[in-house]
């Protein structure tokens, strides 16, 4: 059964009643332009074909009940929002808090997802929108997608602690079927961006988990913020290849080149998906991936093995780590007429570098944002 019909049988398991919506928010494969939302810079992800499901109803009280196939259950109280109960709860609780909590109202809902968790999938920021969605329905205020991502952003950073970007919230709430979405993380301004025609797009999780990203995340991020305040700049974002030479060599250059270098490969990668130029936004890619292994340092070794088995396979058109990084997965772009063949010798080339590990390998079309069905 696909994650929407185990949302909604979850649903009628644990509940009274019917569900009267059901709400789907996708995760998210980033194909270019890691660690430069933070610093106000670019980035070129989609939303895939995987999401969080919650089949919910409106509650005629200010009380969330919520029930999740892979989760014990919680029931928040609108008007006592805390930090005790299950930590997958507060990602919700945290989306009323940043609506503000006085104004939402209650529901009732069921959820299950098919996104890999902790993957670098934006597997919270899909979480944090279709519970900001179920907020939207239950209070019957306006949806505003773009204004959904601030909010699921706030709840995150401010909520749960883990001081991200506003990538994943805006693709996971804006995201637009068959398009990669080009952002401008300082304005929030996107265009969409096909996938050029006769090559697709291959998820490879590497199976592992990091347990400490929000922590070196939350480390990296402050290396940026202090190598752009020594260069007299608001954020890297500001800051050119030349100006690099006036901070002493060393892990804050390191660090800083690897921003601005990627913002400039994130352009240029936009600029090859409106060619339709496969070969150029693949090489883009490889370029990216060293950057952030040798300069950025978020690599790990199950990662290493996956690129590299991604770049070995037949064709391969390039290939990257994707997200914070530290494990999780990688992404790679394929000519479509040999995914399968690519997929089958990356799994047996991982399998035998990296035995302990179960890989999945998948390939996605570029999927819509957030949405929800009345039933
Ligand atoms: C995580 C964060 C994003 C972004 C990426 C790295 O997914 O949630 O905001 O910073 O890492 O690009």
């Amino acid at each position: 059964m696909d994650a929407e019909g185990r949302a909604l049988r979850l649903f009628g398991e644990s509940f009274a009643g019917a569900p009267t919506h059901v709400v789907r928010a996708p995760g998210r494969v980033n194909l270019i332009g890691d660690h430069t939302d933070y610093n106000d810079g670019f980035a070129l992800p989609m939303a895939v074909d995987r999401a969080t499901w919650i089949a919910l109803r409106p509650r005629g009280d200010r009380r969330v009940g919520l029930v999740s196939e892979s989760y014990s259950p919680a029931c928040l109280d609108l008007d006592r929002l805390d930090h005790t109960g299950p930590l997958w709860a507060q990602f919700v609780g945290g989306v009323a808090w940043a609506l503000d909590a006085g104004a939402a109202a209650g529901w009732d809902g069921a959820i299950a997802t098919d996104i890999p968790v902790g993957a670098g999938l934006a597997s919270s920021a899909a979480l944090e929108l279709a519970a900001a969605r179920a907020f939207s329905v239950a209070s019957g205020a306006d949806w505003d997608p773009v204004e959904a991502a601030r909010v699921g952003r706030r709840a995150e950073v401010e909520w749960v602690g883990m001081a991200c970007g506003i990538m994943d919230q805006l693709t996971v709430a804006c995201a637009e079927e068959g398009h990669a979405l080009f952002l401008d993380c300082r304005s929030l301004a996107f265009q969409p961006r096909p996938i050029p025609a006769g090559a697709t797009v291959v998820v490879l999780d590497t199976g592992t988990r990091r347990r400490l990203v929000a922590s070196a995340y939350n480390q990296r991020r402050a290396a940026c913020e202090e190598a752009a305040a020594r260069l007299g700049a608001a954020t890297l974002r500001d800051v050119g290849e030349d100006d690099l030479g006036r901070l002493p060599p060393g892990e804050l250059l390191r660090r800083a080149r690897h921003v601005v270098t990627e913002n400039a490969r994130t352009v240029a990668a936009a600029e090859a998906m409106e060619r339709a130029d496969a070969p150029h936004l693949g090489a883009l890619m490889v370029a990216s991936h060293r950057s952030l292994r040798d300069d950025f340092e978020v690599s790990s070794p199950a990662l290493e093995a996956m690129v590299s088995a991604a770049l070995a396979a037949p064709g391969c058109l390039g290939a990257r780590m994707t997200g914070a990084g530290f494990g999780g997965c990688a992404v790679a772009l394929v000519e479509s007429a040999s995914a399968e063949r690519f997929i089958g010798s990356v799994l047996g080339a991982y399998a035998l570098a990296c035995g302990e590990a179960t890989p999945a390998a998948f390939p996605s079309l570029p999927a819509a944002g957030v949405d929800c069905r009345e039933l």
